[in-house]
């Protein structure tokens, strides 16, 4: 697809999913999928101040393409809201970051956070993180539209290991 036919801005997840598919058909470069995905989701959902990837690079999570403010480059397994999701290889909804012990304040304007792990053949490849100005910003229908985002980016991240 080209991206000069896609308008940007609100849509639902199931819009976003198919957008995402499209943007990313063709191309097999992991930088530049990431890329995209992270500027999709940081334009196409309400209320982000941060969207992006953190990705594995021997035994640490390392900073990857994202939308919003510089951030922290390095977050060891097992902490913060990343390394969390990393250590349960599983997906950590935060309602409210200063009550989650350990949250890594990258932009001190966010409240709360969803991470998602990239998955693939049991090897968790890095996180999806979203940061959000807004107290409980995100929920259950975020977590699995977000894991439904990160189940198309895998199918279009080639040979893309850790
Ligand atoms: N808050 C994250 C750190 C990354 S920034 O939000 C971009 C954490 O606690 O892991």
């Amino acid at each position: 697809m080209h991206t000069d036919t896609m308008t940007f801005g609100p849509a639902t997840y199931e819009e976003l999913a198919e957008q995402l598919d499209g943007l990313l058909t063709g191309e097999t470069d992991p930088i530049a999928n990431l890329a995209n995905t992270a500027a999709l989701i940081y334009h196409g959902l309400p209320d982000l101040n941060w969207a992006g990837f953190y990705l594995m690079r021997r035994e640490v999570l390392v900073l990857g393409p994202f939308q919003g403010k510089p951030a922290c480059v390095r977050i060891e397994i097992g902490k913060g809201v990343c390394g969390t999701a990393v250590a349960r290889a599983a997906s950590v909804l935060v309602p409210d970051v200063h009550a989650f012990p350990g949250h890594i304040a990258c932009d001190a304007a966010s409240r709360s956070e969803l991470v998602v792990p990239l998955v693939r053949d049991g090897a968790v490849l890095g996180v999806l993180d979203l940061d959000s100005p807004i107290p409980s910003r995100f929920d259950a229908r975020d977590e699995a539209g977000c894991e439904a985002l990160v189940a198309v980016l895998l199918r279009h991240l080639g040979d893309f290991a850790v």
